[in-house]
């Protein structure tokens, strides 16, 4: 995946929506981000808005956090090295070629990549080749298809549809949460488990307002505004009403859903 295909692109903003995401769905997606002890991949880190998570959780590992960006890397290694998390080390690598022995790792951990790639059966085989016989894997990702609020908007449903429809073009899958089960066991995982983890927003709960609604679903719709244009996927008039109507849904009558899937799987 190229940076320019990177549906989400590495900016600043993106980098801060990435953490928003990770810290206000810390419980929901990580209270069982456990591992044995001994040596976990964790595959695209990016800026390591969750390896300062689940590292911290699993003391009795080693974590090696790959990723394509040199850029996000660095960034991966200041949020660790500033937290004192001292049981991650960085590389950069391409999960399609992984520079490690067949066998080398416990676990692996990936979250919120398969979405992005082009061939993710081809990227869960060679994170397999990589894994222990008796080595596991957990996969967190969301599935766009499972987002709806109220009030109902034809416009919100729009600009998310110009999202998912971005991202099918660059060759990734925004509905690819449903598909984990399928891939995994295609991939010749063994015990698959899907965990669907719902995440359900009203004015009760202001922090998910803030964390999940905000700052990180309509940001990262609002983040693919210049390319849904460009694309001719919409117009502005429709596009800024769509935004409007997301943000209508976050005041005191507004509610929203999403769902998560996580996937537990062995060798
Ligand atoms: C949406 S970000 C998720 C980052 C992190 N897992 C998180 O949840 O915050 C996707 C990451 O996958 C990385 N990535 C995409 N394709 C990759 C590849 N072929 N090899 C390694 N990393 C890749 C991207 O560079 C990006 O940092």
């Amino acid at each position: 995946m190229s940076q320019e295909s990177y549906v989400h692109g590495y900016t600043p903003r993106e980098s801060v929506r990435l953490s928003d995401q990770a810290n206000t769905l810390a419980e929901l997606l990580h209270h069982d981000t456990l591992f044995d002890p001994g040596t976990v991949l964790e595959a695209g880190c990016g800026t390591g808005a969750q390896t300062i998570l689940i590292a911290p959780k699993n003391p009795g590992c080693r974590f090696l956090s790959i990723d394509r960006s040199p850029d996000s890397l660095q960034a991966a290694q200041k949020a660790v090295q500033s937290r004192g998390i001292a049981n991650v080390a960085f590389q950069q690598a391409d999960l399609f070629k992984l520079p490690f022995d067949d066998g080398s790792f416990d676990g692996v951990f990936v979250c919120f990549v398969l979405e992005h790639l082009s061939d993710p059966a081809a990227a869960l085989a060679e994170l397999r080749r990589v894994l222990k016989p008796s080595g596991r894997i957990q996969c967190i990702e969301g599935d766009h298809g499972s987002w709806y609020c109220h009030p109902l908007s034809e416009f919100a449903s729009h600009a998310v549809d110009c999202l998912v429809r971005l991202q099918a073009d660059l060759g990734g899958d925004s509905l690819i949460g449903r598909r984990l089960y399928p891939l995994l066991v295609q991939a010749g995982f063994r015990e698959v488990r899907v965990s669907p983890r719902m995440v359900y927003v009203d004015s009760s709960r202001p922090e998910w307002v803030e964390g999940f609604s905000k700052n990180t679903f309509n940001a990262m719709v609002e983040g693919v505004r210049d390319r849904a244009l460009a694309a001719g996927l919409t117009d502005p008039a429709r596009w800024d009403r769509g935004i409007a109507d997301l943000y209508r849904a976050t005041r005191d009558d507004g509610t929203f859903c999403y769902t998560f899937f996580k996937a537990f799987a062995a060798k």
